[in-house]
């Protein structure tokens, strides 16, 4: 095989060089740019909330927290997460019915996690975490809190307590908010 003259090769080689340098230069800033772009996001499903005014206003005032029923048949829990106890501390919630999960912390990142189900999420100041569940069967589950969030961390834990839910409707009435005490 007859060889090709240097500069021929040496043209060749630099051109591949410059195409291998785009490939690496485009992979490493698609990484920089998905690193950036993904650590500007909060974790799970989350919406803003001024984190110093819950008690003052709004859904997460004292009297608007615990389970509440909707027109629909579905029941909202809206849980406040603080240093170092959920409010309400047990929720009671019906059985075989939609149960949207909505907390928000005042202080410092907290974690829920309700054993047993699909209920598990980071509930970070500022922000209102959201999540949706049902629960097919009676029962209490505990739920811990799963972030570190100083030395309280590990007292930090409810219960959720599923009631039947004719015994919810005629319990804790169809629209007002329940809440359980430790018996
Ligand atoms: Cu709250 Cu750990």
């Amino acid at each position: 095989m007859a060889e090709l003259p240097s500069d021929v090769v040496d043209d060749a080689e630099r051109r591949w060089t410059y195409v291998v340098a785009a490939v690496v230069l485009f992979v490493f800033a698609t990484i920089v740019l998905a690193g950036v772009h993904w650590a500007a996001q909060t974790p799970s499903n989350v919406e803003p909330i001024d984190a110093s005014r819950l008690h003052l206003s709004g859904e997460f005032m004292e009297g608007n927290l615990g389970t509440e029923m909707q027109p629909d048949g579905s029941a909202i829990v809206r849980v406040i997460a603080q240093q170092y106890s959920f409010v309400p501390g047990c929720i009671v919630v019906p059985a075989q019915t939609r149960v949207v999960f909505r907390a928000t912390s005042p202080d410092v990142v907290h974690g829920f996690i309700v054993a047993g189900t699909n209920v598990n999420t980071m509930v970070v100041p500022g922000f209102v975490a959201e999540v949706r569940t049902r629960f097919d069967t009676m029962g209490e589950h505990v739920m811990p809190c799963h972030e570190y969030c100083s030395v309280g961390h590990e007292g930090m834990w409810a219960r959720v307590k599923v009631v039947d839910r004719q015994e919810f409707a005629r319990t804790y009435g169809g629209q007002r908010r329940a809440s359980c005490v430790r018996q």
